[in-house]
């Protein structure tokens, strides 16, 4: 499939992950991506794979975020696709009871504030192609609570859903989609130690997923191309969940 030729996608969080596996799939699809990152080794590898560019930057500062869309519509033309995923979740953003007012404004700043400025300097270039999907990455936990809590996490979560759906209404007929991603939990290098080192609260989270397994990253990224690409055009505002069904199960198969 070529949905996405001749369409220029900026990716944050492009070194990792998620980014990683989209930036992968809009290149395949046809686009030129740009791929953003903090950490300018895996970002390098990564826009080297894809054959796109490179921008380093740091998703919580304004001057980074606004010139990574003037380097992509430097050199490309046109800001058509903002997949803006960068995000964190560390040890420790825990129960609320423990959380500590650092680690709190720290999820914040790199999970939600990044999503203000991303969407706040790609809608311009959007508004005046009269045309661009933004794809902001929440979580099933915008949705859902869980006794094993990350409190900023989930709460900048809920924000990022809120913030898209307004947003969505907002620029829908100026031709702009917003709509927020909500992956259930995902393959990654992070729940994978998580299953070696305590694989109690590992089976815990997983036997809450209908589906029965984590997501692969590239599954993620399947749905993230489909925001992306004219074949959700009557998608906007939307929540969507690529969760293996865990939002909407009560009791699970065995
Ligand atoms: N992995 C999951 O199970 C899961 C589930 C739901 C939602 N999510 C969300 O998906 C997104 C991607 O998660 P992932 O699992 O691929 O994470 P990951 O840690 O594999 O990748 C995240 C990337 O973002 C980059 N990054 C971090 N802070 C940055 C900053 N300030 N500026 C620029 N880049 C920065 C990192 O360097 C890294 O390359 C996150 O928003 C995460 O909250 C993940």
């Amino acid at each position: 499939m070529q949905r996405l030729q001749d369409r220029v996608a900026v990716v944050t969080g492009a070194g990792s992950g998620i980014g990683l596996a989209t930036a992968r799939r809009f290149a395949e699809e046809g686009a030129q991506v740009v791929c953003v990152d903090i950490d300018a080794e895996a970002g390098v590898k990564a826009a080297g794979e894809v054959g796109g560019l490179f921008v380093e930057a740091d998703v919580t500062r304004e001057d980074d975020v606004e010139r990574m869309f003037a380097t992509a519509y430097e050199t490309y033309g046109s800001v058509d696709v903002a997949f803006n995923n960068a995000g964190i979740s560390p040890p420790d953003d825990d129960s609320i009871l423990e959380t500590g007012l650092d680690a709190w404004r720290r999820v914040q700043e790199v999970n939600l504030t990044s999503v203000y400025l991303c969407c706040k300097h790609a809608i311009p270039y959007m508004r005046r192609q009269g045309k661009g999907s933004i794809i902001n990455t929440a979580s099933f936990v915008a949705v859902m609570g869980s006794a094993t809590s990350q409190i900023s996490y989930t709460a900048s979560k809920g924000g990022v859903l809120a913030m898209s759906r307004e947003l969505g209404v907002q620029f829908a007929r100026e031709g702009v989609r917003v709509n927020a991603l909500c992956p259930g939990p995902v393959n990654t290098p992070l729940l994978q130690e998580l299953f070696a080192k305590d694989p109690e609260r590992a089976q815990r989270r997983l036997v809450h997923v209908p589906l029965g397994r984590f997501a692969e990253a590239s599954e993620i990224a399947a749905a993230v191309a489909f925001l992306a690409s004219d074949d959700s055009s009557f998608i906007t505002a939307s929540q969507f969940l690529v969760d293996g069904g865990i939002s909407g199960a009560y009791v699970t198969p065995l």
